[in-house]
């Protein structure tokens, strides 16, 4: 089945109704067959050079993705304990994950070690604990902030001067004192720009800076450009252009590697583009309520599923599912949290009457990664529709889960 918004999106692969009428709503649904065709996408983007995908899990840890990238050999960014155990449970080795850390316990850089993590060192106070505690026994790579501002928006950009993110390139004496006191193995270089990239520009811009760094560490293996890649949000929606920006990377790396005297690996670590058009949030409108103001539809969803709208200001699609060839009219589409949690503003959609069933478009990246139990409402089950099989790869919350942690029932 296909349904068609204005001839521009549809959901492929996936029976909303059929889902919802079975799982319940809300509902996450995810189409493998979209995140193949990225992971393709990618793997194909970069000629002639020794590409690796290393997939930024914070978007959507469920195992079942985990193992879906597993089979098709995307390895796998962790940014906590938590995912790395993730990853382990998934199938990965563990020489498999990388460990990019943010100012995190150094016992958490500890354990990533001892489990067999290669990791991303993202501090001078790092470096120094990772030099002493481990001298030259362990490589690792470090992440470097290369001072360059890019990003859908300010809330999601990680490399320009100000961020909390990485070691800046203004401090590569010091990092070279550290590296050279206790004789670290530094087997690679990483910087992450930010999310919801457009342009090749700012990649360009970045790999350039990491190529001129990596002059003065001798023993790299390893360039990691980070994710970032922009995903198209809405019709005729702009995106990274994967193929061009493929190209002029591929073809500066090999440049860099002959200066390098050696043919290096480059990684990249995208979450967004491998998983976010993978995914619906199916919810129902609970009310419509036609308000001197505006109309609002209330769906049975809100913050507390979906935060991105709300945190970001971010554009996600929606569908009327139920009656997609209705007259159209302008709504605020909002949740049911007793919070402002607005999911659309002014937004036209065919006419939207209580209890049709709507879906948000790009929900498979940092939707149920980022979702709450506030208001004590629990999380939605999610599915996964791969090669012709619809399985329930998480059950609905309970009220019992989220009381299981409490102490005083
Ligand atoms: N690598 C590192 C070190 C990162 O911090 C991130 C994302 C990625 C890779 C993947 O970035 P992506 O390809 O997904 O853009 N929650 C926000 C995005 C925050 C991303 C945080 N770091 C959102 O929903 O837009």
């Amino acid at each position: 089945m296909q349904l068609s918004d204005q001839n521009t999106y549809s959901i492929q692969n996936i029976d909303p109704h059929h889902f919802t009428e079975k799982f319940g709503s809300p509902l996450y649904v995810y189409d493998g067959a979209t995140i193949r065709r990225k992971v393709q996408e990618l793997q194909h983007a970069f000629p002639g050079i020794n590409m690796k995908i290393k997939y930024a899990c914070k978007a959507n840890t469920n195992l079942s993705i985990l193992r879906l990238m597993r089979e098709i050999g995307v390895e796998l960014d962790v940014v906590s304990p938590g995912e790395l155990e993730m990853g382990l449970i998934a199938g990965y080795s563990a020489s498999q994950i990388t460990f990019t850390p943010s100012g995190v316990p150094f016992e958490e850089v500890r354990e990533a070690v001892d489990a067999g993590a290669i990791v991303n060192v993202d501090s001078i106070p790092l470096l120094e604990w990772f030099g002493q505690t481990y001298g030259n026994t362990k490589p690792c790579l470090i992440r470097i902030k290369p001072n360059v501002a890019a990003g859908g928006n300010a809330k999601i950009m990680t490399a320009h001067a100000d961020s909390k993110f990485g070691i800046s390139v203004l401090l590569l004496d010091q990092i070279l004192e550290v590296v050279k006191k206790y004789d670290i193995k530094i087997i690679g270089l990483h910087q992450h720009t930010g999310s919801d990239i457009k342009d090749a520009e700012p990649f360009l811009k970045v790999a350039d800076i990491l190529f001129e760094t990596a002059k003065h560490f001798p023993d790299l293996e390893i360039v990691d450009l980070g994710g970032g890649f922009k995903v198209s949000y809405l019709p005729g929606d702009q995106i990274t252009d994967m193929d061009l920006l493929g190209r002029k990377i591929s073809e500066r790396f090999k440049k860099f590697c002959s200066e390098y005297g050696r043919e290096l690996q480059l990684w990249f670590e995208p979450g967004k583009f491998l998983v976010s058009e993978s995914g619906y949030l199916l919810v129902n409108a609970t009310v419509v309520k036609e308000d001197p103001a505006r109309n609002f539809v209330h769906v049975n969803s809100g913050l507390n599923h979906l935060i991105r709208p709300m945190m970001y200001g971010s554009y996600h699609h929606i569908l009327n599912v139920s009656n997609p060839a209705g007259e159209p009219k302008t709504y605020n589409v909002v949740g049911y949290i007793c919070e402002t949690d607005t999911f659309a503003t002014d937004r036209t959609l065919p006419e939207v009457k209580a209890g049709d069933l709507l879906a948000f478009l790009n929900a498979g990246a940092y939707g149920f990664t980022m979702s709450s139990n506030y208001n004590a409402r629990q999380r939605p089950a999610e599915i996964l529709v791969d090669q012709a099989e619809a399985k329930l790869i998480r059950r609905r919350e309970t009220l019992e889960d989220l009381l299981k942690t409490q102490t005083d029932l």
